[in-house]
């Protein structure tokens, strides 16, 4: 168990923040199945947030059951940081989490994200004052630079906890890197021995197995994972087993129907049907992952106009090919 301030995080075990992937529908689906200590919002862009916009103040709402739940915010000015780090706090999440990772340009030429990196002082400056403004535990998420000559997560890493942040998250990359390559877990090794806080391990947790070697590889308090579980939400559930020496439970091909037809179901209720359509092809190419013939599904799905349509597909997929083999 590892607890931030008074949040039991037990198993020791996160669901990564992951936009336009970790709504609420998805948190729910792996906080339902089980095993996951805290689960993570996508995003919120601070300034944003503090605007009111309305799709952005759309985002952060969630339901009860999601608990604990942490919310990630990003941005490059402290005062506006501070101020939507305390409207998730008064929204109530349980841990608020600052965004010191993202490569993606946009976020980067705004400075924010990874670019924050390349801006110690800045950081610094966010990570005081947003202490300062909230009393719910704080996490800041990074990587190990902007690029292999600029590695400075371990001075990033002492920062955080000379200010009082309660856990440190690494995504042992660096931001020019991306997603490729491995994730370089030795650093969390040196992240560990750098600072007394809890640090929390992420980077290429796809099985079950990965999560208890980087365990006993790195020492890490707890871990994070992102892909692997939108490719197998049961994933938290299957660590956690490990980790008690249980039975792993393996999820049979009807509950991986049950789980895409009912989430795609949901999402259909629940959004337009432009972004339904959106949201069902994304989730589509991660869940047909290890699907039997699911690059065709894949493709078949890309092809359709109406969300009815997308549901017939996936129904017949299953029936015609996914059950047929597994019979
Ligand atoms: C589609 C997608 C969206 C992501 N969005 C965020 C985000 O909003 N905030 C963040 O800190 N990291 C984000 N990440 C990075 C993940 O949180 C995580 O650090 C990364 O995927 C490595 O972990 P993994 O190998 O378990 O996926 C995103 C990753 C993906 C694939």
């Amino acid at each position: 168990m590892l607890n931030l301030g008074p949040i039991a995080v037990d198993p020791p075990l996160f669901l990564a923040p992951m936009a336009g992937i970790t709504d609420r529908d998805f948190r729910l689906i792996v906080r339902r199945i089980g095993g996951v200590g805290v689960v993570t919002m996508e995003f919120l862009q601070s300034k944003g947030l503090v605007e009111g916009d309305r799709r952005i103040c759309r985002q952060l709402w969630f339901d009860e059951e999601e608990r604990p739940l942490s919310i990630q915010i990003y941005g490059s000015d402290a005062d506006i940081m501070a101020e939507a780090a305390r409207i998730v706090e008064a929204r109530g999440a349980d841990i608020c989490d600052i965004n010191m990772g993202c490569p993606a340009n946009k976020i980067l030429k705004g400075c924010s994200g990874a670019a924050l990196m390349g801006d110690l002082k800045l950081a610094e400056r966010i990570i005081k004052t947003v202490r300062r403004s909230i009393s719910i535990p704080l996490t800041v998420k990074f990587r190990l630079g902007l690029d292999e000559r600029r590695m400075n997560y371990l001075e990033l890493g002492r920062i955080c906890e000379a200010h009082g942040v309660q856990a440190v998250i690494l995504h042992p990359r660096t931001a020019r890197q991306m997603y490729r390559g491995e994730a370089a877990w030795q650093h969390l090794s040196a992240l560990k021995e750098a600072v007394s806080i809890p640090v929390i391990g992420n980077g290429d947790v796809r099985q079950a197995e990965d999560a208890l070697r980087m365990l006993q590889q790195t020492g890490v308090d707890g871990v994070m994972v992102g892909r692997g579980a939108t490719r197998n939400p049961w994933i938290f559930g299957q660590i956690a087993a490990l980790l008690s020496k249980g039975k792993m439970p393996m999820p049979t091909m009807e509950d991986r129907r049950h789980l895409i037809l009912d989430h795609f179901r949901t999402v259909i209720e629940r959004e337009d049907d432009k972004m339904a359509r959106f949201k069902l092809a994304t989730f589509t190419n991660w869940y047909s992952h290890g699907l039997a013939e699911g690059l065709r599904l894949r493709r078949q799905i890309h092809a359709m106009e109406t969300t009815q349509g997308f549901l017939d597909a996936i129904e017949e997929h299953f029936d015609t090919v996914v059950l047929a083999e597994a019979a």
